[in-house]
């Protein structure tokens, strides 16, 4: 029997790099010999790239930001994520529930309890095997989007949003040492994939 594959998150907030290292994680993996499946949130199904687009453009309230949150969670797990691990495929995702306490819970104030119940309801028995937490300062975040691209509605709020969300991935990592792993984002990449390269070196392992 094929052994399940291992769930892979990539977490921080707007700017902070987890992007830029997706596919070259991928890639790294592959080079191990590993099937890998690269994906996003909210997204990475047809029906949740239309939520996305909703979510990240249009008004609505906190709550239907949530909902809406775990609602393309929901089928992303029941469309790829679950197959995908299934069938023996390591999936590399950009964001996941951890981005959820950061964003609706922290950085709009809904609180812990909500997003954990809409957790304990969606995936109860799914939680990532790592996360990398790409953390940086206000200022570095904000230099790096100024070049990117127009803002959208998270990446439009102010100073004490981003730290609010900052302060939560933080306290998470400090809750969870074993998942969540911190990279210093504010280094250059090079040796940011040092650091990640001897991590996923370590996983690989783990898991022969
Ligand atoms: N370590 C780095 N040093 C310098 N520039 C970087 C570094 N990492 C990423 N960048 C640049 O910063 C910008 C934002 O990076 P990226 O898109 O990967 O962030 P992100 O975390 O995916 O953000 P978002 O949550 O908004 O999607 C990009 O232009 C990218 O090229
Ligand atoms: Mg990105």
């Amino acid at each position: 029997m094929t052994p399940r594959g291992k769930f892979i998150t990539l977490e921080g907030v707007d700017g902070a790099g987890k992007s830029t290292h997706t596919e070259w994680l991928a890639e790294t993996l592959r080079g191990y010999g590993v099937a890998v499946v690269t994906t996003r949130e909210p997204g990475g199904t047809a029906f949740g790239e239309r939520l996305r687009d909703l979510v990240l453009h249009e008004a609505m309230g906190l709550d239907t930001e949530t909902l809406v949150m775990f609602a393309s969670r929901c089928e992303h797990i029941r469309q790829v994520i679950e197959p995908a691990l299934a069938r023996g495929d390591w999936v590399v995702c950009d964001r996941f529930t951890d981005a959820t306490y950061a964003y609706q819970g922290g950085g709009r104030q809904l609180g812990v309890a909500r997003v954990a119940a809409l957790e304990q309801w969606v995936h109860p028995g799914l939680q990532p095997d790592r996360t990398w937490l790409f953390d940086v300062p206000l200022e570095v975040a904000r230099a790096r989007l100024a070049d990117a691209r127009s803002p959208d509605r998270f990446e439009s709020e102010g100073a004490a949003f981003f730290e609010r969300t900052r302060d939560v991935y933080l306290s998470r990592a400090r809750q969870y040492p074993s998942r969540i792993h911190i990279v210093d984002g504010s280094r250059d990449i090079p040796t940011i994939r040092e650091q990640l390269r001897a991590e996923i070196r370590a996983l690989v392992d783990a898991a022969r």
